[in-house]
């Protein structure tokens, strides 16, 4: 089937819906914020008082996160114009990801609150020059027309890559990748290769519609997961590999079943994503960082009172991981066994982080669209 097709969050607003398990990559947004500031403020000082200025956010998902870079936006050109003493400008926001996203939860539920908060803080006049609309589709292909976009960011997306890698199958018909979903410890060198590969064909792509979109002198800011060496393992996917792999020794999956699976998923490293950017050469690549968190950061500096101990932890990573990974593995492994996985994930996530020292690897890049 096509990542298209099954690659989603879990939509809704329950429970286990990804707009309630998302706190880490809401956490990772918010520590982005200043280089978004820098970025904002250089996209606006090139634009007339009159222009309406156009964002994007692609791969915005749904939940909380789906309208935060864009009122973080609003907030920085509000504090611009009042400092600059110029009126606020007319704001249009795209909101991009793939069609099976959930665009009825984020404008059935997000947009109305979206716009209470815009109303309440900003005043009428100012929400009502304020439009947002959803655009599905891949970003690894055209989703705009010519120069129409000032400022596009994308967070925690990009590491979803188009496909698994075709090579990942040789011309016999066997996996090179026996075992693991991903890129892992154990793979052999030729699965880091074909993962890379389809990463720069994709990550290529990626930035040629955007040059496409975006008008000169617009600016970019993509914040991704990463690696520190192109030979790190995977680790959080990798363990649910090794619990879907306990599941085959225990009769539970077919052999088959795993042996035929891949995630669409690389985390490149800082090196692979800067050749890229060099090769492609559209933008101009202003800030390039990368920063680790530990895996529990965003829900221990949340715990102020100290209650959340480590079997809640535990629960916490598991159901914000199954938010994510259920969809794309109930199609191909079916719905049935995700309650014994996540269960198996939950019991073992903390102590495997904590013996294998995992972490968050964040890469965070600012790009301006060169002049031509
Ligand atoms: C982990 S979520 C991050 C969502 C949100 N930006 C955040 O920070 O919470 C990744 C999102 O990227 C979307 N995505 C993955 N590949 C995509 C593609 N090719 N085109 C558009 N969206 C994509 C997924 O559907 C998912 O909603």
């Amino acid at each position: 089937m096509k990542v298209e097709q099954v690659l989603h969050m879990k939509g809704g607003v329950g429970k286990d819906s990804y707009g309630n398990n998302s706190s880490h990559p809401r956490s990772v947004i918010s520590m982005v914020k200043p280089i978004l500031g820098e970025s904002i403020i250089e996209v606006y000082s090139a634009m007339s008082s009159f222009e309406c200025l156009k964002i994007a956010d692609l791969g915005c998902s749904a939940g909380p996160n789906a309208l935060l870079v864009v009122s973080e936006i609003i907030d920085i050109v509000d504090e611009i114009c009042r400092r600059l003493k110029r009126p606020r400008p007319c704001l249009q926001a795209f909101l991009n990801d793939l069609p099976g996203n959930d665009f009825n939860a984020v404008f059935t539920y997000s947009l109305p609150s979206f716009y209470e908060r815009l109303e309440r803080e900003k005043g009428t006049k100012f929400r009502n020059n304020c439009f947002v609309a959803g655009v599905p589709g891949s970003f690894y292909g055209r989703l705009f027309p010519p120069n129409s976009l000032h400022f596009v960011q994308s967070s925690y997306a990009i590491m979803w890559i188009s496909k698994a890698p075709k090579e990942l199958v040789s011309k016999t018909g066997s996996s090179l990748n026996k075992g693991n979903i991903c890129v892992a410890k154990t793979s052999p060198t030729a699965v880091l290769e074909a993962y890379l590969e389809q990463l720069k064909r994709d990550f290529e792509l990626f930035l040629r519609c955007r040059a496409e979109e975006i008008v000169s002198r617009g600016c970019m800011i993509l914040t991704t997961m990463g690696s520190i060496n192109s030979n790190d393992p995977l680790t959080i996917w990798e363990f649910v590999g090794l619990k879907l792999n306990e599941m085959v020794a225990e009769g539970l999956i077919e052999d088959e079943k795993l042996v035929s699976f891949d995630l669409p998923y690389y985390a490149a490293s800082v090196k692979e994503v800067k050749n890229v950017i060099e090769a492609e050469g559209s933008f101009k690549l202003q800030k390039l960082e990368s920063f680790s968190i530990d895996r529990d950061d965003y829900i221990k500096k949340a715990d102020n009172d100290h209650v959340v101990d480590k079997t809640a932890r535990s629960a916490i990573i598991a159901r914000d991981i199954r938010a994510v990974g259920e969809p794309i593995l109930a199609s191909h492994f079916g719905q049935d066994i995700m309650d014994d996985l996540f269960c198996r994930f939950e019991d073992g996530v903390l102590d495997y982080m904590e013996a294998h020292k995992c972490q968050y690897i964040n890469i965070v890049m600012s790009l301006t669209k060169k002049d031509v």
